[in-house]
């Protein structure tokens, strides 16, 4: 079964309401020709989302819209936090869960991702679930072993339908934002051992249609090596996604790859 490209903008704490939506009208525009080929998301900042809804929502472009974070309790004294009724209300239909910008940053644990994940998926909205390792795991050749604990503690214990609708995120902290990326051969072996687990884990049926996304310095002048791999279905993009020209290239590179 081939699984369908996708390529998802992960906007980080970048663009004004009004800016967001610029772009994904810029976006909408360029992309016309792939919408059936690959699954596009953007994901804003909550404070543009929903004016990038409307952007994205009116002329029909068909481009999913995610949060970068959520909480996994639906209402409550939580003060900074936000719900999943309050990410559906306005059109999310996805959702970066563990980022390691907020695994590092913010204290978010396996355990927060879990509780997260779970809450998505109970409200229909999907999870695009990062793992990767730091340097100085890799260095000591525990990459496959550490990624692979990131997925099971994330995942362990859900329904497997509900798995399938889950995305991964290879994201190696050590190639996010620095202009260094793994060999495309050494992303594809980090995915497959991922694969393997979602295997091991619900199944070999499900574990051919989960998507894994490569992350990190992806742009478009590398995403074609990475998308050539047969474990990689696309990528989660940071800087290059914040230009409609670049991100729109990508979305066409990962077209080719259907
Ligand atoms: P860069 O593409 O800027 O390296 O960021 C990757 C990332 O963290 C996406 O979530």
């Amino acid at each position: 079964m081939a699984r369908k490209p996708m390529i998802a903008g992960n906007w980080k704490m970048y663009k004004t309401a009004e800016e967001g939506a610029e772009l994904a009208q810029g976006l909408g525009e360029r992309i016309r020709l792939h919408w059936d080929d690959v699954d596009v998301v953007i994901c804003p900042p909550f404070t543009a989302l929903k004016s990038v809804s409307a952007a994205i929502g009116s002329g029909g472009p068909n481009i999913g819209l995610a949060a970068q974070n959520v909480h996994w309790e639906e209402k409550g004294a939580f003060t900074g936090e936000v719900s999943v009724p309050m990410l559906a209300d306005l059109g999310c239909s996805w959702c970066i869960v563990g980022h390691s910008e907020r695994r590092g940053m913010f204290g978010e644990t396996d355990e927060s991702v879990a509780r997260k994940v779970r809450a998505l998926l109970a409200a229909g909205i999907d999870p695009i679930l990062c793992v990767g390792e730091s340097l100085e795991t890799r260095d000591s050749g525990a990459t496959d072993s550490f990624v692979r604990g990131q997925v099971r503690a994330a995942l362990e214990g859900i329904p497997a339908d509900d798995a399938a609708r889950v995305v991964i995120a290879y994201e190696p902290i050590w190639a996010i934002g620095t202009g260094l990326t793994p060999d495309a051969e050494a992303a594809n072996d980090v995915c497959r051992a991922i694969r393997a687990m979602i295997g091991t884990l619900f199944g070999q049926s499900v574990a051919i249609q989960v998507r894994i996304l490569y992350g990190g310095s992806a742009k478009p002048e590398n995403l074609g090596q990475f998308m050539a791999e047969p474990n990689v279905d696309g990528a989660l993009v940071g800087g290059a996604a914040l230009d409609a020209a670049s991100f729109s290239a990508m979305v066409e590179t990962a077209s080719l790859y259907l």
